[in-house]
């Protein structure tokens, strides 16, 4: 837990004023649901956002700070993916905003929790308790007890639960290995260094099933 608090304290005091923050903005999901439906997002992304395809992540229900901070880093180079970075090159805030208000009312990602159940506990137990002696902290702390992400301190910790496995598992392998870096003062990065391969199949096992 003090691994946990302190990283808390970090990304608390990093807010202030940071680009790392939350956006604040809040867009128009009508607006966002008209544009999107004239533009590409619902041939990948499904247009309620919850894909069928592991390559592409699940944006239903997602937090919309989340994701319109996610549009931005696409957008302004900060991550990198050569599908996202293109579309949003020529993108404004506004429009950026009000998509990510149309996915975020959508119906929650959401797993079959017989696959949750049947998956180890290991990936269980890290997510509700982390492991201290290892360093690693609850996931739940930050991405919420039930997984569906949550805004806390102007920070926004998306919904990891109910996305899907393959996304989850490429996701903490970008992490450990810096492939992606636009966590806030990279928390994501030094929990992803403290698994180990067994853990991160553990998790997206687990996780994809919430
Ligand atoms: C050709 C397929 C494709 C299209 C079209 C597409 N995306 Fe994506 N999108 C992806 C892939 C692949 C990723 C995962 C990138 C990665 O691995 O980092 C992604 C990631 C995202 C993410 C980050 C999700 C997360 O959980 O971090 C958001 C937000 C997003 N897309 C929104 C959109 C929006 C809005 C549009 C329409 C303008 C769109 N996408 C169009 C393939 C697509
Ligand atoms: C101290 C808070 C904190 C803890 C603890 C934490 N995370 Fe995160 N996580 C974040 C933040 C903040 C982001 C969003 C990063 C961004 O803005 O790009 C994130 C993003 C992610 C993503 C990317 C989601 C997506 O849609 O692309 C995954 C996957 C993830 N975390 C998994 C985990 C797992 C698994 C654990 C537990 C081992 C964990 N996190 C623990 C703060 C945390």
């Amino acid at each position: 837990m003090r691994v946990l608090s302190s990283l808390g304290g970090l990304l608390a005091a990093l807010c202030i004023g940071s680009s790392a923050c939350a956006a604040d903005r809040v867009g128009d999901p009508l607006a966002g649901k008209a544009w999107s439906d004239e533009n590409v997002c619902k041939e990948c992304h499904n247009p309620d956002g919850n894909s069928t395809v592991a390559e592409y992540p699940r944006l239903g229900g997602q937090q919309a700070a989340y994701l319109y901070k996610q549009l931005r880093d696409f957008r302004d180079g900060r991550r990198r993916n050569v599908i996202m970075q293109a579309l949003t090159q020529e993108l404004g805030d506004a429009e950026l905003a009000n998509v990510s208000a149309h996915f975020a009312a959508q119906p929650v990602m959401k797993g079959t929790v017989a696959s949750a159940q049947s998956a180890s506990s290991l990936g269980r137990k890290l997510f509700e308790q982390g492991d201290g002696a290892r360093g690693i902290p609850a996931c739940s702390a930050c991405h919420g007890a039930d997984g569906k992400g949550r805004v806390a301190g102007g920070l926004a910790y998306p919904a990891i639960g109910g996305q899907h496995r393959f996304y989850l598992r490429g996701q903490l392998q970008d992490w450990r290995s810096d492939i992606r870096r636009n966590s806030p003062d990279g928390v994501m990065n030094q929990i992803a260094k403290s698994l180990g391969d067994k853990d991160i199949e553990a998790l997206a096992d687990y996780l994809s099933g919430l």
